[in-house]
């Protein structure tokens, strides 16, 4: 049981010289500040973590998750802004005294011992009784679904069995807070999906409050009580999956959540009688109530924007003049649905065709270089400005 505080926490690390960039050599990607104390890894964190929430940081490679999450579990100094657990400030408490048990990419198992031995090692440190420690590991065993690989030795297991005793060596310990991070990026897909299934369930079973990072936006939608979406040592939003998919706080947020990417349009933000439309390739499209609503609130004047689209929220069939037009470069057979990849006004477009739908199979019959015509409705867009990347209606 705990409630974590993360408050204008920084992370600075020093600026070592930047090594000379080989030929060939890809730029890098990572955008982190540099001031005179050095590189911000991670920068005015702000975040209030419930009891027993479950939060996903998630971001592409270097946006500073692990620094974050290592911060928390006291691997790695604080450089500035204050860590509270319970209220309690820990920035300067020894990580054996956080309460915190933490749960790596690597497992990092010992080898020398078997299962068991790897999951009371941590109670045993404790001093615990021994009766004690058998009940924890047999249920944590339990739990997992590992009870007959106790006698064995890591590399006797499978990557998600040993994940698996990982993952039964940090609840052992029924720590106030459990933090992982890309857990289950050394295993396959389908283990993946499994393994995600499994913590879903072990996180009803256990007190502990989660704070989980990965780099996969599917694994942070489907886990996350609310996400944490970072770039660049920055926090670009923090909600639940349904309103970091519905309403993105910028453009990265929205190219980052959802699959396939969102699409982007250049158009023209206009008001016509006191209404707003967009417009774009001729085509004018009228801005639901809500939609203008938001943007009436935040005094938006007509502009040059970037529009977005979701795939699975364009149609193709629509009604006369009001379409858009496009040529299909390839199409997807995905099963139940098909990606349509397109090119239209000048952009790459991605257009989902549902293959069934209630009345039975659609007859979809799409092949490439085909032009095509689709429309969207004003419900479904999103309005980005131009420049700044900002959600207008945010
Ligand atoms: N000891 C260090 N000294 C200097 N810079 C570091 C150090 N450790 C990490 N960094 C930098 O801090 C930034 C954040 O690193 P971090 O490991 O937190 O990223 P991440 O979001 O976990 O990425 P990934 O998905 O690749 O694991 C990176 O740009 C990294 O190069
Ligand atoms: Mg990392």
């Amino acid at each position: 049981m705990a409630n974590v505080s993360l408050q204008h926490i920084k992370k600075v690390y020093p600026n070592s010289e930047t090594k000379k960039k080989k030929k060939g050599e890809p730029e890098k990607k990572s955008n982190l500040q540099i001031t005179e104390e050095g590189v911000l890894a991670v920068q005015d964190f702000n975040l209030e973590i419930s009891d027993r929430e479950f939060i996903v940081l998630v971001g592409p490679s270097g946006c500073g998750k692990s620094t974050t999450l290592r911060m928390v579990a006291g691997l790695e100094d604080i450089s500035g802004g204050d860590l509270l657990i319970d209220g309690k400030r820990m920035n300067d408490v020894e990580p054996k005294d956080r309460d915190i048990a933490m749960v790596f990419q690597s497992y990092a198992l010992y080898p020398h011992m078997t299962v068991r031995e790897n999951m009371e090692f941590p109670l045993k440190l404790r001093k615990m009784p021994k009766d004690e420690i058998d009940r924890r590991v047999n249920q944590a065993a339990e739990t997992l679904g590992i009870t007959e690989y106790m006698d064995r030795k890591p590399k006797a297991l499978s990557g998600g069995q040993r994940q698996r005793v990982a993952i039964g060596r940090a609840i052992v310990r029924e720590p106030k807070v459990l933090l992982m991070d890309e857990p289950l990026s050394n295993l396959d897909a389908k283990l993946r999906n499994q393994m995600r299934a499994e913590i879903l369930k072990l996180r009803q079973r256990i007190n502990s409050t989660f704070i989980y990072v990965t780099h996969d936006q599917t694994e942070a939608m489907t886990l996350g009580d609310r996400i944490v979406i970072m770039k660049d040592g920055v926090i670009q939003q923090i909600g639940t999956p349904q309103e970091v998919f519905d309403h993105p706080a910028n453009l990265f947020v929205a190219g980052f959540i959802g699959v396939p990417q969102m699409n982007f349009f250049d158009a023209e933000l206009v008001k016509k009688d006191g209404k707003y439309a967009v417009e774009l390739g001729g085509v004018s499209v009228a801005i639901s109530d809500e939609k203008q609503a938001n943007l009436e609130k935040n005094g938006v004047q007509p502009q040059a924007i970037t529009l977005g689209v979701r795939p699975e929220h364009i149609a193709l069939l629509g009604d006369g003049a009001q379409m858009l037009h496009g040529t299909v470069d390839v199409s997807e057979m995905m099963g139940s649905a098909i990606h349509l990849h397109v090119t239209s006004q000048g952009k790459d477009v991605i257009i989902i065709v549902q293959t069934m739908d209630l009345r039975g199979p659609n007859q979809v019959s799409i092949t490439s270089g085909q032009d095509i015509a689709f429309t969207f409705g004003g419900n479904v867009v999103h309005l980005f400005d131009r420049e700044t990347g900002k959600n207008l209606e945010a």
